[in-house]
C-alpha cells in the first residue's frame, strides 16, 4: 500500500475510534448513568474515570488525525493545491481538534479540580460542558465526515 493509502488507514482508524468514543459517552452512557447512579458524588466521580480513560485515546487519536491528515495535505501537494472538497476537510477537522483542546483544558480540568475541593455540584456543571461540547463536535463530524467521501469519491 502507498504512503497515501497508510494515512489514509490510519486517518480513519482515528475517526472511528474518537467519533464513535464520543457517541457511545454522550448519547448512550452518560445520560442513562442518572438513572443508576444517584449520589452525586459517586457520579461525579465515575464520570470523571470515564472521562480521564476516553481523553487518553483522544490524545492518541488526535494526534494520528492531525498527523495523517496534515501530511496528506502536504503529499498532496500543500494547502494551495486542495480542492473545495479537501479545503472543507481541513477547515471542519482542525476546527474540530481545536474544540476537542478547548474541552480538555476547559471544562475537563475544571471538573477535576471541583473533584479535589469534593464540589459535586461544579463538578456536574462541568460535566455537563464537556457533554455539551462534545456533541458540538459529533455534529461536526458529519460534514467532515461528508467532505472525506467526497473528497475520495467525488460528489
Ligand atoms: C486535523 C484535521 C484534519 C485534516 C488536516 C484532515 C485532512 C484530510 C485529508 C487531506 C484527507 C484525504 C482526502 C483525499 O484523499 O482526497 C482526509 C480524508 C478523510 N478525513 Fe480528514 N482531516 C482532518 C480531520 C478529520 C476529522 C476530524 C474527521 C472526521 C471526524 C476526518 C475524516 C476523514 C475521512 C472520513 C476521510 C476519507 C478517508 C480518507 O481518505 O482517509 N478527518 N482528511
Amino acid at each position: 500500500m502507498s504512503v497515501l493509502g497508510w494515512a489514509s488507514f490510519l486517518h480513519v482508524l482515528a475517526v472511528v475510534l474518537w467519533i464513535g468514543g464520543v457517541f457511545f459517552l454522550d448519547l448512550i452512557l452518560v445520560p442513562r448513568l442518572a438513572g443508576y447512579v444517584r449520589a452525586p458524588d459517586e457520579r461525579a466521580r465515575l464520570l470523571f474515570s470515564l472521562f480521564r480513560v476516553f481523553f487518553a485515546w483522544v490524545w492518541v487519536a488526535g494526534l494520528v488525525l492531525v498527523v495523517t491528515g496534515y501530511g496528506m495535505v502536504w503529499v498532496l501537494g500543500g494547502l494551495r493545491a486542495l480542492n473545495g472538497a479537501r479545503w472543507t476537510m481541513v477547515v471542519v477537522g482542525t476546527l474540530m481538534v481545536l474544540l476537542a483542546l478547548y474541552i480538555y483544558f476547559g471544562p475537563y480540568w475544571r471538573m477535576g479540580r471541583a473533584l479535589t475541593r469534593s464540589d459535586w455540584e461544579e463538578a456536574g456543571r462541568a460535566a455537563a460542558r464537556v457533554r455539551l461540547f462534545s456533541g458540538m463536535n459529533l455534529v461536526l463530524a458529519v460534514p467532515a465526515i461528508l467532505a472525506g467521501v467526497w473528497s475520495v469519491f467525488g460528489l
